[in-house]
């Protein structure tokens, strides 16, 4: 028996529920798993704490399930890792992949017709009317990050970035200086990079009278700190328009206006890395859309390509001649198998009618995840738009300390259920595929929900 399904257009990633999730093992992970984690982990070190936490060796992946090596199937909501955003495999993407494995894998910065279909199709979809349209292709969110530093720097002839306390922007030295950093990515930051807060509705520095998040006061220190903290030479101030790492943060919806505003009077550019939430991931194909905002540099990444690495950075078109002056030329970037992954994607998510079912699943998903508030004392707030979640942990709802032990072993009882998932400390942090039908994601709700619920239990709540 096969789930009914919402919409027949993504009935390939359709699954019989009745036999999934379909753990076979007497304990997860299971005894193949376990083995061929512990050999590889004698070589490869540094696991992330998703792996670290439930040391699962996966094998193949369809649509929203993964399979491990001991014949274990699991449901997906993590999507890798923000990644695999229209599920494991998608058909048009892997045929589009392989066709470009056997035609044609790299020739530099040249132009390809797929790559000249894939710049047309993302000036098309991306908003603003074709305003943004000055593009480069790279193959990392980091590299893209980098490109959209450059450009800035290239653009307004000044030297200093701002960005915000929590937000992740990846690797490499820039990259790192653009967020929270510790002994092991320090000693300090790059010369001119700055943080400041940004406004976290659950967790506000700064308050009206009426005790709702005040978005002034958080504009109205930047506009001091880039006299008194910065140096005047503040090109641009990058931000992620929802704050993935640090568990799916949204800002109050007069935040993006209001910031917009801000940087138009002080020449500031604005960059949204949209690595995380773009492409359909909060059904939208960027999330700045959610408040009418055109930001004035962009980066995609994760879910451009499907799994494929291929990210890109897109300014607007007034910025051509600043975007020229900053090669495009890198091994990989752009390289036909890549702009067909990227073009494959789009047009899944167009013929499948993605976006909508992202908006469709978030409603299911609210009213889940509200009831779960209600039900479980240890949720102190959550948060949804599209297929990207938050649901924060905490010890006591008046304190909001958060709950990090509970963060860990949720995590850890609902994979052992079946649940493939992230885990992020006190905040429990899901990315489903946007092609997932209603009575899946019902399912993982569900595990969640029990997950929850059992670990309230076992902590005294
Ligand atoms: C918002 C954001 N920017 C940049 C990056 C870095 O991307 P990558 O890991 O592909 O280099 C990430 C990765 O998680 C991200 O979430």
């Amino acid at each position: 028996m096969t789930t009914t399904i919402s919409n027949p257009d993504i009935a390939w990633a359709d699954v019989d529920l009745t036999k999934l999730p379909k753990l076979v093992s007497k304990e997860l992970p299971g005894p193949k798993s376990k083995a061929m984690h512990e050999r590889a982990a004698k070589l490869m070190k540094g696991y992330s704490g998703q792996v670290k936490l439930f040391p699962v060796c996966f094998e193949k992946g369809h649509g929203v399930t993964l399979t491990d090596v001991d014949g274990n199937v699991y449901l997906d909501f993590s999507s890798g890792i923000y990644v695999t955003t229209l599920g494991h495999c998608h058909p048009k993407v892997s045929e589009a992949v392989a066709k470009y494995a056997k035609t044609l894998m790299n020739c530099h910065d040249f132009t390809t017709p797929i790559k000249m279909k894939l710049l047309e199709k993302l000036a098309a979809i991306l908003p603003g009317g074709g305003e943004l349209s000055a593009m480069q292709l790279y193959d990392s969110g980091t590299t893209a990050v980098e490109a959209g530093i450059r450009l800035c720097r290239a653009q307004t002839g000044k030297f200093e970035f701002l960005s915000c306390y929590r937000d992740f922007h990846g690797k490499s030295g820039h990259a790192v200086s653009l967020a929270r950093m510790n002994a092991a990515n320090g000693p300090g930051r790059s010369p001119g990079f700055y943080l400041v807060p940004r406004p976290d509705p659950y967790r506000p520095l700064w308050t009206k009278a009426d005790g709702t998040i005040d978005t002034d006061a958080y504009i109205r220190f930047y506009d001091e700190f880039i006299v008194e903290g910065a140096t005047g030479q503040v090109a641009a101030i990058v931000l992620e328009p929802i704050q993935g790492w640090a568990g799916s943060v949204f800002p109050p919806d007069d935040f993006f206006p209001k910031l917009r505003a801000w940087c138009d009077k002080k020449k500031i550019m604005l960059f949204a890395d949209e690595v995380l939430t773009s492409m359909g991931r909060t059904g939208k194909w960027l999330a700045m859309e959610h408040w009418d905002t055109l930001p004035d540099v962009v980066t995609l990444g994760k879910g451009f390509g499907n799994g494929f690495p291929v990210t890109a950075m897109v300014a607007r078109k007034e910025y051509a001649e600043a975007i020229e002056k900053i090669s495009a030329s890198t091994s990989y970037g752009g390289n036909p198998m890549a702009c067909a992954a990227a073009l494959a994607s789009i047009e899944a998510i167009e013929e499948e009618g993605l976006l909508e079912n992202a908006q469709r699943l978030e409603k299911l998903f609210e009213k889940r995840l509200a009831a779960m508030k209600a039900e479980h004392k240890i949720i102190g707030d959550v948060r949804v738009k599209g297929c990207l979640m938050g649901v924060e942990l905490v010890k006591d709802r008046k304190t909001k300390e958060p709950f990090d032990k509970a963060g860990t072993l949720i995590y850890q009882r609902a994979f052992s259920k079946g649940l493939a998932w992230i885990p992020a400390g006190h905040i429990l942090r899901m990315s489903p595929p946007i092609v997932m039908n209603e009575a899946v994601a019902s399912k993982c709700m569900d595990i969640i929900d029990e997950s929850i619920g059992e670990v309230s239990r076992e902590l005294g709540y």
